[in-house]
């Protein structure tokens, strides 16, 4: 379903944002200014008010998203022309700018634009992969049933060590108290916890297997390592989550700048005209 957006309506939109990309390159080579190209030009500022035009309409898309159910075109149109008319205005502006770039607040748009142009490419990637890597990573259980299954597993194993001795309940008390799963925006990015309380109970029962008590003792590590196969998975979940939402966190906030950019960089043109 998110990959269709790629080839949605038979590549329309591709198709549309080529010919918009194409007109523009023919207009730019066909045209012969006095002075070198530049936004300045008639030409220059056709190109730059279709460049304008693109940018503002493609961050109504946020405005759009939010307001189901209307208008003719489905999300999915929306989507698929956003990103390709997205990349048809790297090329747009970049001939707008006859290629001019220097150290000023009309480059200063044109760095913010490609920043929202390249982050939305790392998005459509995301959008793509993740819904299969999160699948991959549930193998057909919701994160609630992971949860419930590891407190499930958590009773057992406390009940397990009950019947052994001191130093093997309180390792499984804390690792039962002490997990914790991605509490800060770090950890749920980072997706594992080397010190997991799960983690180091499990690791200290495997070095004390052999201790008496071997049944108990080794059905207490299988629960514990199904347990600790859980929290990997749920740790994962969370951390496709949460790059996915610091995506939009990024893709977003910059967009909103560079619209405010671009207003900076008409007012200036109109003011030194
Ligand atoms: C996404 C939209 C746009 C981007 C990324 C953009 C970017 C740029 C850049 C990088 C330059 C070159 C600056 C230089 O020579 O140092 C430029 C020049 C210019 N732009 Fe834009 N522009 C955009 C939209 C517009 C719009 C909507 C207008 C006006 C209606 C406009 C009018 C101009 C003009 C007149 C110049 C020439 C300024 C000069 O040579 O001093 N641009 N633009
Ligand atoms: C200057 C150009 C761009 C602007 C201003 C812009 C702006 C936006 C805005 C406002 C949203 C809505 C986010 C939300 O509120 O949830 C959005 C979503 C998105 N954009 Fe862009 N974008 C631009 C270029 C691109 C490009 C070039 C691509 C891809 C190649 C892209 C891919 C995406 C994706 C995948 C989403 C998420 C859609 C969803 O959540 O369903 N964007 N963009």
């Amino acid at each position: 379903m998110r990959e269709s957006i790629l080839i949605y309506r038979n590549h329309l939109y591709l198709k549309l944002a080529a010919l918009v990309s194409l007109v523009a390159t023919t207009a730019y080579v066909w045209h012969t200014p006095f002075e070198r190209p530049n936004g300045g030009t008639w030409l220059g500022y056709t190109l730059g008010v279709v460049a304008g035009g693109l940018m503002i309409w493609l961050a109504w898309f946020g405005v759009r998203k939010r307001k189901y159910g209307i208008g003719k075109l489905r999300l999915e149109d929306w989507l698929s022309a956003h990103v390709y008319m997205g990349l048809a205005l790297a090329i747009v502006a970049t001939l707008h700018a006859g290629f001019q770039l220097n150290w000023n607040v009309h480059s200063a748009l044109y760095v913010l634009m490609m920043i929202v142009i390249i982050s939305g490419i790392v998005g459509v990637y995301f959008y793509i992969r993740f819904p299969i890597m999160l699948t991959e990573n549930r193998r057909g259980m919701t994160a609630e049933v992971m949860l419930t299954q590891i407190t499930d597993l958590d009773r057992e194993i406390r009940q397990l060590a009950m019947g052994l001795d001191d130093a093997t309940n309180a390792a499984v008390l804390k690792a039962s108290q002490e997990t914790i799963v991605g509490t800060t925006l770090f950890s749920q990015l980072r997706g594992f916890d080397e010190d997991c309380e799960t983690t180091q109970a499990r690791r200290f029962v495997e070095d004390s297997e052999g201790s008496g008590e071997s049944t108990s003792r080794r059905q207490l590590l299988t629960r514990l390592v199904r347990k600790e196969e859980l929290l990997k998975r749920i740790r994962r979940d969370v951390q496709l989550r949460c790059l996915l939402k610091t995506w939009l966190i990024c893709h977003v906030p910059f967009s909103v700048a560079a619209l405010m950019a671009l207003a900076v960089h008409v007012v200036t043109v109109f003011y030194y005209w």
